[in-house]
């Protein structure tokens, strides 16, 4: 398979309704949460503007275990009880911080993160793990980014088995 990233345009509803677009047709066939994590972080890095780490934790019964992103090496494991990450596993609630050095608790794995957007990833009754996109700009995710990248955390958890 050949993958040819697509020019988004249109507002931002309509870009996010394209990128879903290219997130179903990449992650088609494949069950693999490692393979499919992989693909869609460096789908969604290279995608949109203004990101300087896009990626994966999963929960592994305890805490979260970095997986699959682009960006800068990241710390491995982030308990429940903290972080942005912790917080959005933890409530099971995305959590759009609009600058992180005013959330309590935030873990500055990149130190030029300046907001950001935690999706937690839920299949059944179970926590599989976080989807976690930092950038560099103060307040870069509006409802519109939070909308967009909820639909693409679901395409994801649909594509596990
Ligand atoms: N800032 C996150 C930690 C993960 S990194 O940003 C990749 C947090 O506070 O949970």
């Amino acid at each position: 398979m050949s993958f040819t990233a697509q020019t988004l345009s249109g507002d931002k509803p309509e870009q996010y309704a394209q990128l879903a677009a290219q997130a179903r047709a990449l992650l088609s066939g494949e069950t693999d949460r490692i393979a499919n994590a992989a693909n869609l972080a460096a789908l969604l890095y290279h995608s949109l503007p203004d990101f300087n780490w896009a990626g994966f934790y999963f929960f592994d019964g305890r805490e979260l275990v970095v997986g699959p992103f682009q960006g800068l090496p990241a710390c491995v494991r982030i308990p429940l009880d903290k972080g942005v990450c912790g917080a959005a596993a933890r409530t099971r609630q995305t959590q759009r911080v609009e600058d992180v050095e005013a959330f309590p608790g935030h873990i500055a794995c990149d130190a030029a993160s300046r907001s950001e957007l935690v999706i937690p990833l839920v299949k059944g009754d179970a926590l599989v793990g976080v989807l976690d996109l930092d950038s560099p700009r103060v307040a870069r995710f509006d409802a519109d980014d939070q909308q967009g990248m909820e639909n693409i955390a679901r395409i994801f958890v649909e594509s596990l088995e």
